[in-house]
């Protein structure tokens, strides 16, 4: 399978790219940017370490990658401040965005390609991808909250102690301010995490607060995510190329799973080769299922604006 990563000679792409050559899945993977000079450098980097890990083609170049590319995986877009929410991209990234979404049309995509939206405001982006390429919902994926799970269960792991694969959760909603916490299915190898010795309500609170937080306290670190979020990025990508139909909490437009409808965000998606093959509407606590149509609300009215502007 080919992946083609649009923004592949930036921090995203590049960890992207890093991280499915490490998973030794995908067959090719190829950097796409506007600055190929960068792209080339980035996939001679990984073609050099390409002997101790898999036999993938890599390369790097510009559109000419897309029509016979499995998988677009767009991550170009101009990177948030500490203090600036990913909403706040819009105006900043939707015409950027638009411009990428044109320059696919324009080369055009194999007839079973699926569009994996990574670039933020993420929900909003998929929503216009789906549109402005007239796919339909289930080719194209955002990268959603799959991120903030695997951060959430990284910061539970830390805090209890545990091995971080043993620890279950999820995240569901907006990637950004009105995601929230699926406690009702957090565990520890099948054991509820509620039951843990020494969990506190507190302690989730504060969990949840931080998950939510560390895409601006990586920002204020460093300057941007890129290890986790091509970690989360990989995951996504091998369910598709292996077809193992992992349920994963990414971003697609809802047709009625939780009564949302008309808007791209993350419910518990099943991700297999032909993209998203069922949207779960998994029995939540009431609150949670209210947090989750609240968010909805929330995306909706900033779909709206964008919608008005773009068309
Ligand atoms: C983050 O949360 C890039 O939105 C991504 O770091």
């Amino acid at each position: 399978m080919k992946v083609s990563i649009i923004g592949g000679g930036g921090l995203v792409g590049s960890c992207a790219g890093f991280a499915l050559q490490c998973g030794g899945v995908v067959r090719e993977i190829a950097l796409l940017d506007l600055n190929q000079e960068v792209a080339a450098g980035q996939a001679l980097d990984l073609l050099h370490g390409g002997p101790s890990t898999a036999d993938q083609i890599i390369s790097s170049g510009s559109y000419e990658h897309i029509p016979d590319s499995d998988v677009i995986c767009i991550t170009a877009g101009l990177r948030r401040k500490p203090d600036e929410s990913r909403l706040d991209l819009i105006n900043r990234n939707v015409e950027l965005f638009l411009g990428i979404l044109d320059q696919i049309k324009a080369v055009g995509m194999k007839k079973d390609a699926i569009c994996f939206v990574v670039s933020n405001p993420v929900d909003i982006l998929t929503y216009l991808a789906a549109k402005k390429l007239e796919l339909p919902a289930s080719k194209v994926i955002g990268l959603g909250t799959q991120l903030d799970t695997i951060r959430f269960r990284s910061l539970i792991a830390q805090e209890l102690k545990l091995p971080p694969t043993q620890v279950k959760g999820m995240i569901l909603g907006e990637h950004g301010d009105s995601m929230l916490p699926v406690w009702s299915a957090a565990s520890v190898n099948g054991l509820p995490l509620d039951k843990f010795p020494g969990w506190t309500h507190n302690m989730a609170n504060e969990l949840f607060k931080r998950t939510k937080g560390s895409g601006a306290e990586v920002i204020k670190g460093k300057g941007g995510a890129g290890f986790a979020v091509g970690i989360a990025i990989r995951d996504v990508i091998e369910s598709i190329a292996l077809n193992s139909q992992q349920v994963l909490p990414v971003s697609s437009i809802q047709n009625g799973c939780y009564d949302i409808r008309d808007v791209s965000i993350s419910v518990p998606t099943v991700i297999g080769r032909c993209g998203v093959m069922g949207q779960l509407e998994i029995d939540l606590w009431p609150k949670e299922v209210q947090q989750l149509r609240q968010s909805a609300q929330v995306l909706r009215g900033t779909l709206k604006t964008v919608l008005d502007r773009v068309g």
